[in-house]
């Protein structure tokens, strides 16, 4: 059984490989008004509405997983701030009993418009993702996104009163991997973080060849220390970035690696997709349909918290990502939100 007893009493989730998960990120939609070359494939079909779950629905998970011990929930997408109503269940899932922290992930193109509710619903930190300061660039990787409407969301959230806000940058060879140091600037002269991502092979994306635009942190790391000092640092935000300091400034650089530096040993996390399947790992199927539990008995969340805690004995030990093959996940990173 995969259960020990928290101080409280109530119900921990461990695995079988003794991790404890105490941080959920759910998609709440798999649409989004960009098609980033890494995430999406040009022409995308979405799930039909009446597969999503409703936001009731996805609050009645969210419940359940407070009541387990989850500590951390982030929205994520797609985009989360395209669904309507979206601010509604922020602040529900913020007043949740036991929850800690309600995160959010963005590509910011709503932030001009919603920054101040997200703010009033609880949200203290939220990560937006920027992988371009040159708007034609901007426009190529995410295949329509419009480069101002997103910086004037970033200065409307820094006029918000978020505790922090973090970039998250892609970097891909030969598409943005000499801006490193221009997005680096950016960030320190607006006091945000940054985290760089190695692209993960999910889904078949048709833009790329992601073996050949791959751009390992080390490299990035190579590339920033030749202009700036990284100190180490143990701090940890619940995720899976490995964090630098620059000395003097505000600004704090994640790296997030699953292809050179592995971090499924210390996992914490589960998902929750669009269509409410629990995922156990990012980079496996293996997963649990909870819609299914939710809508066979509706109300009930003692089975649903079984269900959950039943679950945790599928979580794989780590993935498998190859980058040199044709991708083994063939779910899109919008369907689970990363
Ligand atoms: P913090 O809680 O602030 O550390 O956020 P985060 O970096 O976990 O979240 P964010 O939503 O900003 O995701 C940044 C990147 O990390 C995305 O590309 C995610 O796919 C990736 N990521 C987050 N969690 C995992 C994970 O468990 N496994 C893998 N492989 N990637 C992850
Ligand atoms: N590999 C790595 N990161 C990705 N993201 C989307 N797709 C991928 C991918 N294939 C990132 C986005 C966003 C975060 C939620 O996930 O840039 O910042
Ligand atoms: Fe949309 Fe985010 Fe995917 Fe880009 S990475 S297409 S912004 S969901």
């Amino acid at each position: 059984m995969s259960t020990e007893t928290q101080e409280a009493g109530s119900p921990a989730l461990i695995d079988r490989f003794g991790r404890h998960v105490d941080y959920v990120r759910i998609s709440v939609t798999d649409r989004c008004d960009f098609r980033c070359v890494y995430c999406m494939n040009e022409d995308m079909r979405f799930v039909p509405r009446a597969r999503l779950l409703t936001l009731e629905e996805i609050l009645f998970v969210a419940r359940a997983f407070t009541e387990l011990g989850v500590r951390r929930i982030r929205l994520t997408g797609g985009e989360p701030l395209v669904r309507r109503n979206i601010t509604w269940l922020l602040k529900e899932i913020h007043d949740l009993p036991g929850l800690d922290e309600l995160l959010l992930t963005t590509n910011g193109s709503q932030l001009a418009r919603l920054s101040g509710k997200i703010h009033d619903a609880g949200v203290r930190r939220i990560n937006i993702s920027l992988d371009s300061l040159r708007p034609e660039r901007f426009r190529r990787i995410t295949r329509n996104g419009d480069l101002g409407k997103v910086l004037s969301g970033i200065e409307v959230a820094r006029s918000a009163g978020f505790d922090r806000i973090k970039i998250n940058t892609v970097i891909l060879k030969h598409y943005n991997d000499d801006e490193i140091i221009d997005l680096l600037r950016y960030v320190i002269a607006h006091s945000m973080d940054i985290s760089f991502i190695e692209e993960m092979p999910l889904g078949v994306i048709g833009d790329h060849d992601r073996a050949a635009s791959y751009y390992s942190s080390d490299d990035i790391r190579r590339d920033i220390e030749r202009h700036f000092p990284l100190q180490a640092s143990s701090e940890k935000t619940g995720g899976p970035a490995r964090y630098f300091r620059i000395p003097e400034t505000e600004t704090r650089v994640g790296f997030i690696s699953p292809h050179s530096h592995n971090f499924c040993s210390t996992c914490n996390r589960v998902r929750l997709t669009t269509e409410g399947r629990l995922l156990l790992c990012l980079g496996q199927e293996h997963s649990v349909d909870l819609r299914h539990v939710v809508r066979s008995w509706p109300g009930d969340i003692d089975i649903l918290k079984q269900a959950i805690i039943d679950a945790m004995d599928l979580k794989p030990e780590g993935h498998d990502f190859q980058l040199d093959s044709r991708p083994v996940i063939l779910r899109h990173m919008n369907v689970t939100g990363g």
